[in-house]
């Protein structure tokens, strides 16, 4: 089977940056699958990775990972020359991850042989359903019980969840006025995240506040997103519930008139627009938000996560808080997201150093299966324009996987949290793995003792997950008083 040590590249401390660049651009990544000889050697296989309690990891996807850092006292500059440094802490964890990956890949390229392609599209939902509906089925759920009296999405069950675990994000204001709450949303189209503030604040803060807001994403229907960005959905959104056609003054699109938020004018622009409105309401922006996420090259999806992190800093006022979705960028099958935690640790310490304190959390509603995580800023602190030229100037000359501080400068204290949270997010990634690979092999030729030693009948039974599913989703629905 494919190991990782076949294709990654020898890096080690000595490395040089520029090394890492060209060895990079010569290597071409290829998958080696080493292909099995018959079904029966595969049993043996997933007997190792098989334990008991293995299918615990359903029940145990349902408590949020949450790492609270406060400032660290290092703080340091932006470096715009390329830089790069690896963790090897979890090359066996990411190893193991591969490897279970993998594996699954080559049962499900087996199972292709013997099922037509309709039966092959089914077993693929009923596995997807089954491991991801402990998370993204609350949404379901909700709208199946009209608790909520229209659509609703994934996010905004996650940002509920958030809002829900810090209510320092929005504090309890016990004054008899009705105070402004200003809230910035970035990449927010089609919009859920501003329908979950809206009835958050109503259900959960008694319409103590005025919800102010203004929203950017990558316009849809523009001519200039979708040949940088093509027509894939997943990458520009639509305007599903009609939220920028009925508030076209409270969607703003930047100086090229675009909403992408990479073009470092934009950025700036956005700056300028909320000094002014903040200024017009005489008070300092609350909350920003953002979900930015999209489909494409590395270091294309690493720009975004910078371009939102400079955004973020970039329009945030003093004792503003956010909350911003993110990725810890490793992906089975792209070679170089391998050495990804440098990227990342950089990501939050930009963070770090300009609120009082950051939780970085990956709520039981976030997808166990993909990368996301979510930072939470609270009390900015402020930064100035020197600062975030240099940020802009970073990013506009990026290159994947730059770690943008100098590793001797970072605080040994800090990175080993964020260390600590990466690593749960892996070990919860691993289960998930495992699990799902488990799963597609019941879809393969087993024998019944097989089958019954993998619990398969049980396991792919939608019934047996409901029972427990409707008894965990009651208690997030009291715990986050969504209901
Ligand atoms: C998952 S959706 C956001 C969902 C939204 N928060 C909600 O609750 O409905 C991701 C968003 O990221 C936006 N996006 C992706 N790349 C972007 C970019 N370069 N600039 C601005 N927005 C971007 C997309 O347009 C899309 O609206």
């Amino acid at each position: 089977m494919q190991k990782r040590n076949i294709y990654t590249s020898n890096f080690t401390s000595n490395n040089t940056a520029d090394k890492y660049l060209q060895e990079r651009d010569e290597k071409q990544y290829i998958m080696r699958l080493r292909v099995y000889k018959d079904e029966e050697e595969y049993f043996p296989k997933i007997l190792k990775i098989y334990e008991k309690n293995i299918y615990d990891g359903f029940t145990r996807i349902w408590e949020p990972i949450i790492i609270k850092i406060n400032t660290s006292s290092n703080n340091t500059k932006p470096l715009v020359k390329y830089n790069f440094y690896k963790y090897s802490k979890f090359d066996k964890l990411k190893d193991n991850i591969a490897d279970s990956h993998n594996l699954r890949q080559e049962i499900e390229m087996k199972i292709g042989d013997i099922l037509d392609k309709e039966k092959q599209y089914k077993y693929k939902k009923q596995i997807k359903n089954i491991t991801e509906y402990y998370t993204r089925g609350l949404k379901f759920y909700v709208e199946k019980k009209r608790y909520v009296p229209h659509k609703i999405s994934n996010a905004y069950m996650k940002l509920w969840e958030i809002l829900s675990l810090f209510p320092e994000l929005i504090n309890e204001n016990y004054d008899n006025d009705k105070k402004d709450f200003m809230v910035f949303q970035m990449a927010e189209a089609p919009g859920q995240f501003i329908n979950c503030i809206t009835r958050f604040l109503k259900v959960n803060r008694k319409n103590q506040y005025d919800y102010h807001w203004r929203a950017n994403s990558l316009k849809p229907e523009n001519y200039d997103n979708q040949k940088k960005y093509g027509k894939e959905k997943e990458n520009i959104f639509g305007d599903d519930y009609n939220l920028i056609r009925d508030n076209p003054d409270k969607w703003i699109w930047g100086a090229d008139g675009t909403g992408d938020i990479i073009n470092t004018d934009n950025i700036k622009w956005y700056r300028e627009y909320m000094l002014k409105w903040s200024k017009e309401m005489k008070q300092n922006i609350n909350l920003v938000t953002g979900d930015g996420g999209m489909i494409g090259s590395l270091e294309m999806m690493q720009k975004l996560d910078i371009a939102q992190m400079i955004l973020t800093l970039a329009t945030s006022q003093k004792g503003s808080s956010c909350v911003i979705k993110h990725f810890i960028p490793f992906i089975n099958s792209i070679k170089n997201s391998y050495d990804c935690e440098g990227f990342f640790i950089c990501l939050a310490y930009s963070y770090i150093q300009h609120y009082e304190y950051v939780y970085l959390t990956k709520p039981v509603t976030s997808n166990p299966n993909s990368g996301e995580v979510y930072i939470v800023g609270v009390n900015f602190k402020g930064i100035d324009d020197n600062m975030i030229d240099m940020y802009c100037d970073m990013l506009d000359n990026y290159k994947e996987n730059h770690c943008w501080f100098e590793q001797d400068k970072l605080d040994k204290k800090v990175v080993k949290k964020i260390m600590d949270f990466i690593e749960e997010c892996f070990e919860l990634r691993l289960k998930q793995t495992k699990i799902r690979l488990i799963l597609s092999s019941c879809f393969y030729k087993l024998n019944d003792n097989q089958k019954n030693h993998l619990q398969c009948n049980k396991m792919l039974s939608m019934d047996y997950h409901k029972e427990t599913r409707n008894k965990i989703f009651n208690i997030w629905l009291k715990r986050h008083k969504f209901i």
